[in-house]
C-alpha cells in the first residue's frame, strides 16, 4: 500500500494526543491472560443493572431499527423536562455526557481562551481543551483532594472563557458544598467578552452524593446563573453506560447554540427509549443508592482492617493509596488475579488506584485479592 503520512496534515494540537485508555474490557483481559473468571470494577458502572422497564423498551423497539431515530430526542427531552420541572428549551442530550463535554469545547473554546480546571479532575476536560488548542489553567486541589473553588475563581482572568467543576469529582470522590459553590459563582470576574465564564458543572454522580445535606441542589440556581451548564448522565445510577446517554441543563441561549452544532441523531433509538423508561422506575434508583451506601461501608471497613488509606467518597467508587508501591504495578498484579480496577497515572496520582463499588461478591473478592497483592 502506498504510504500516506497523515501527520503532515493533522492539526498540530492533535499530534501529541494518545488514545483514551478506558477501563479494560473483560473479554480483552480473558484473551490476553487466558483467565476464565474476571470481574471488572473499573469504570464506575452500576452492577445492579438497569431498570427492567428500560430493557423492555429497548427490546420492543428493536424491529424499528431500520428507521433513523428522532434526531431531536424529543420524547426523552420531554421526559427529562417533566421530571425536573423545566422547559424543554433548557435541556441538552448527548451520546454520553462525554459527548456534551466535547460539543461544549467545540462551541466555545479557541486558541485565545483559558479554561480553568482543577488538578486531578476528570481527565476528559483537558482533552476537550487540547482538541480546540485552547489553554488549560490547572489549579491545585486542597488538602484532602478537594476542588479548591476559591483558588479556581482567583485563577480566572480576562481570558477565561470557561471553568470545569466535577461535583462530586471522579476519581477523588470528594464534593464541594452549596456554600462553596455559591461563593464561587458570586466571586467569578467578568472576562473580555463582558461575561462571567461559562461554568460547566459535571454532576455525573449527583444522585449518589445527594444524601449529603450540604451537597448543592444546583438546578435551583439555573435562573440565577445563566452562565452555568449542568451535566448529568444515565451511565451511572441508571446503569445505561452501554447505551451512551448524557443530558444537561442550561440557559436558553447556551442550549440554543449547542443544539445548532450537536450532530443530528446523536442518540440512537435504544438510548432514547431506554433512558426515558428509566425515569419511570424510581425503585431501580432507590435500590442502587442503598446498595452503594452499604457496600461503600463494607469496602471502607475492609480498607481499615488492612490499613489501606483511602479518600472518603460520595460517589460509587473510591480512591485508595497503595504507596510506596506504584499504582500501575498493583493494577497489573490485580489483573493477573482476574480483578480489573483502574490505575491513576493519567490523573497524576501514581501511588493510588480507583475501584468501583461492585456486588457484595465482587467487593469480597476485590478485598481478598488486594490483601494478597499488597502482602497484608
Ligand atoms: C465525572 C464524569 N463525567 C462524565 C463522565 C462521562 O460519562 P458518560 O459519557 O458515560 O455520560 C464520567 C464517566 O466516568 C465521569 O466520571
Amino acid at each position: 500500500m502506498e504510504k500516506f503520512d497523515a501527520c503532515k496534515i493533522v492539526r498540530k494540537n492533535c499530534l501529541s494526543f494518545e488514545p483514551y485508555v478506558a477501563g479494560k474490557p473483560i473479554e480483552t483481559l480473558k484473551r490476553e491472560l487466558g483467565l476464565k473468571h474476571i470481574i471488572k470494577i473499573a469504570s464506575n458502572e452500576n452492577p445492579l443493572g438497569p431498570s427492567k422497564k428500560a430493557v423492555k423498551a429497548m427490546k420492543d423497539i428493536a424491529e424499528k431499527v431500520y428507521f433513523y431515530p428522532d434526531f431531536n430526542s424529543t420524547e426523552l427531552k420531554m421526559a427529562i423536562a417533566k421530571k425536573f420541572k423545566l422547559d424543554i428549551k433548557n435541556i441538552l442530550v448527548g451520546a454520553g455526557s462525554d459527548e456534551l463535554i466535547e460539543i461544549i469545547g467545540r462551541l466555545f473554546f479557541t486558541k485565545q481562551d483559558e479554561i480553568v480546571i482543577s488538578k486531578h479532575a476528570f481527565i476528559r476536560y483537558q482533552m476537550a481543551v487540547r482538541l480546540m488548542d485552547a489553554k488549560s489553567v490547572i489549579v491545585p486541589m486542597k488538602e484532602g483532594l478537594y476542588h479548591d473553588l476559591k483558588a479556581m475563581a482567583k485563577a480566572c482572568t480576562k481570558d477565561t472563557k470557561a471553568v470545569f467543576i466535577a461535583n462530586p469529582n471522579n476519581p477523588t470522590g470528594t464534593y464541594n458544598t452549596t456554600k462553596e459553590f455559591e461563593d464561587f459563582m458570586k466571586s467569578l470576574p467578568t472576562n473580555r467578552y463582558g461575561l462571567k465564564p461559562v461554568v460547566i458543572l459535571d454532576e455525573a454522580y449527583h444522585e449518589f452524593a445527594s444524601y449529603k445535606k450540604d451537597y448543592p441542589d444546583t438546578l435551583k440556581f439555573l435562573n440565577k446563573y445563566p452562565n452555568m451548564i449542568i451535566l448529568r448522565t444515565f451511565s451511572k445510577i441508571y446503569a445505561l453506560a452501554g447505551a451512551r446517554v448524557g443530558y444537561g441543563f442550561s440557559s436558553d441561549s447556551i442550549v440554543d447554540y449547542i443544539e445548532r452544532i450537536r450532530p443530528p441523531f446523536n442518540l440512537n433509538m435504544f438510548a432514547q427509549v431506554g433512558a426515558a423508561a428509566s425515569l419511570q422506575d424510581k425503585a431501580q434508583v432507590t435500590k442502587s443508592l442503598a446498595h452503594v451506601r452499604k457496600e461503600m461501608k463494607f469496602i471502607c471497613d475492609g480498607f481499615k482492617k488492612l490499613g489501606i488509606k483511602y479518600v472518603d467518597s460520595v460517589g460509587n467508587f473510591i480512591l485508595f493509596s497503595v504507596a510506596p508501591f506504584a499504582g500501575k504495578d498493583v493494577f497489573k498484579k490485580m489483573l493477573c488475579e482476574g480483578v480489573i480496577i483502574r490505575a491513576m497515572d493519567e490523573y497524576e496520582l501514581p501511588g493510588w488506584l480507583r475501584v468501583t463499588i461492585g456486588t457484595r461478591k465482587e467487593n469480597e473478592l476485590f478485598l481478598r485479592k488486594i490483601k494478597k497483592v499488597l502482602g497484608k
